[in-house]
């Protein structure tokens, strides 16, 4: 690998070690891609685009697919969304509603002179505005830029600037976290829930949406043009915006129908939020092209309302992530017992590997083994994954999607024989490939540096059943509760405290979050490491950055290991952190 990689764990041997477990389909199974081996084998994108209007009427846009089309056919009155917080709000909407509302918004949008290509903030919290924000963006032709809830200034200031934002959907309550004044680009809020009157360049949703027709035809766009941009983090710079193609739901279709195992009577329960891919891919693209209803909640993660809300929609497909599941594990076997889970029938799990025990656990309080799918930010929908209707060794990624060609290959790009660890990587033209990296051409190529192939920045290994093993991340992304954080945007907002001269980022093995965030700081002159002081470290990027990419833990150091070059050893920083020999430090700063 060009970068020295993370040695794996437990190096895979070619012999499948005798302790491992398969779990096997259900008797009679009847899952929607029946035969992987020979629909594998066979499969072609072509047949998934005439499932589209667009593949006749060539006028393409994903909201006439997701939306209008079930408006006008006997699905209009059936439930796209339910929403409960468990406070305040209890909806439902029907994609009759959706059609009449992400109308009215597309024609808020109108007005405030949006077009076609212009990117669109949608800084909200998750409650049904935000999905009829997305998908209204996407009406009018424009991309939308979910930013998701937790994010301070800082965070905003990086996608809005750089996406060269327009105009931003929001509330009163997260406005002041918009740095107006850094972004020249922008020049309207629409505020969601504002009471009263609005400055000049703030617009009451409300008020818009009660003057806005019923009934706005979508903006005709081809299949290159752009769908969405998820910004997400590598190990160095800043974070990049992944665009989409309006292609994209080609894919976002058809895994929703093989690996999620959508059918039409399913409701379905993506937890994930629509600040990242998961929440837009699986809980709008996908499941609302197939006309399938959808469960959204609002408010903080708490185990009782999860199972609550399982039993009270009578959730059957549950899409969510192995920290969640580990935190389930832990809030105990007692509290699921006293809900009715009998309704799901099909279980993915997404972000971050799934553990067997806590595979076995979801198992053996639901019925149901929790099927893996992994994919990226980049990626735009599921590439390996787990199927109802295939057996498959506990603790293994899964097999490549039909159609598609994941595989493992040495820093050339030759493949691997079974067993051996390399480089994870995928044959580029899958339907929901990033189209770029927004403004940023460089970094977009950077996707391609081993020749022919798609290079994921994972490691893995094949077994001789075809089975991907992911192995760990060749490089220093962060992955905590199965959220991408880069390094150096953690240590850029620590080195802005005024105590920190120096600072490195790791992630830190945790049994629950999967890694936590552990920073070593070098302190300035005058400063005293103390506990207060780490504290005070710690708030400073939550207020500045997000809460999740604040360090859980800090260690000050003296000086932190660089290269000759500046560039932070972070190889060191982990050895540190394990109490491991450093290895090999003769490219280190005196
Ligand atoms: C990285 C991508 C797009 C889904 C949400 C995450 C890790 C993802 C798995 C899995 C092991 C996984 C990889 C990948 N990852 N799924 N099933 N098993 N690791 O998207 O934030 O762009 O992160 O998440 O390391 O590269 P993301």
């Amino acid at each position: 690998m060009s970068s020295p990689a993370t040695p794996p764990q437990n190096p895979p041997s070619t012999d499948v070690p005798p302790t491992i477990e398969w779990q096997r389909k259900p008797a009679g199974i009847d899952a929607n891609l029946r035969d992987y081996d020979s629909v594998a084998s066979t499969f072609d994108w072509k047949t998934v685009e005439r499932e589209f209007d667009w593949s006749w009427t060539q006028k393409v846009n994903v909201v006439h697919e997701a939306v209008d089309r079930h408006a006008v056919s006997w699905r209009k009155n059936k439930i796209a969304l339910y929403y409960t917080d468990d406070d305040r709000r209890d909806e439902k909407y029907t994609f009759q509603d959706l059609k009449i509302l992400t109308s009215r918004f597309a024609h808020v949008l109108k007005r405030l002179g949006v077009k076609t290509g212009d990117r669109v903030g949608v800084f909200l919290p998750r409650t049904p505005e935000l999905y009829i924000a997305i998908l209204g963006i996407n009406r009018v032709g424009a991309i939308p830029v979910p930013l998701f809830e937790a994010f301070m200034e800082q965070a905003i200031e990086d996608r809005l600037g750089n996406s060269e934002a327009v105009v931003c959907v929001t509330t009163p309550a997260l406005k002041d976290r918009i740095p107006r004044a850094k972004l020249p680009a922008l020049h309207r809020l629409i505020l969601v829930g504002a009471a009263g009157e609005s400055a000049d360049h703030e617009v009451s949703y409300e008020q818009a949406m009660a003057q806005a027709p019923d009934w706005v035809e979508p903006a005709w766009l081809t299949i290159d043009d752009g769908l969405i941009i998820h910004y997400t983090s590598g190990s160095t710079g800043k974070s990049k915006g992944a665009l989409h193609r309006q292609y994209a739901m080609v894919g976002h279709y058809q895994t929703s129908k093989w690996a999620l195992d959508l059918r039409e009577d399913d409701t379905l329960w993506c937890t994930a939020d629509p600040g990242w891919v998961t929440g837009t891919s699986y809980g709008i693209y996908g499941p609302w092209t197939l006309g399938i209803s959808s469960v959204v909640i609002g408010g903080r993660f708490d185990p009782d309302r999860w199972y609550q809300t399982i039993q009270r929609y009578q959730v059957t497909m549950w899409y969510s992530a192995p920290t969640a599941y580990r935190m389930l594990m832990s809030a105990g076997d007692a509290l699921p017992r006293q809900y009715d889970l009998s309704s799901l029938r099909h279980i993915c799990s997404v972000g971050e590997p799934l553990n067997p025990e806590a595979l076995r656990w979801v198992r053996q309080i639901t019925g149901i083994a929790p099927h893996e799918t992994w994919w990226m930010t980049e990626t735009g929908m599921q590439l390996i994954c787990n199927y109802r209707s295939l057996d498959f060794p506990i603790g293994c990624t899964g097999k490549p999607f039909p159609g598609t060609s994941a595989t493992v290959v040495d820093d050339q790009g030759k493949e691997l024989p079974p067993g051996q660890l390399g480089n994870l990587v995928v044959k580029p033209g899958w339907p929901s490939m990033m189209k770029e990296i927004w403004n940023n051409p460089a970094k977009y190529q950077e996707y391609f540096r081993i020749p022919g192939w798609y290079v994921s920045g994972d490691t893995a290994y094949k077994d001789e059943h075809g089975y991907l093993w992911y192995q760990g991340r060749a490089d220093d992304v962060i992955k905590t509760a199965g959220e991408r954080v880069g390094p150096f945007e953690v240590e850029s907002a620590l080195v802005a405290h005024p105590a920190v001269a120096e600072a490195g980022v790791i992630g830190k093995p945790d049994e629950v979050r999967g890694q936590i965030i552990k920073a070593f700081i070098a302190l300035r002159k005058g400063h005293q490491p103390s506990e207060q002081l780490k504290q005070e470290i710690a708030t400073f990027v939550k207020n500045h950055l997000a809460a999740h990419a604040a360090p859980r833990e800090i260690a000050f150091v003296d000086k932190v290991p660089k290269t000759r070059s500046g560039k932070i050893m972070r190889r060191v920083l982990r050895a540190w952190d394990l109490g491991e020999p450093v290895g090999d430090i003769s490219t280190m700063e005196e």
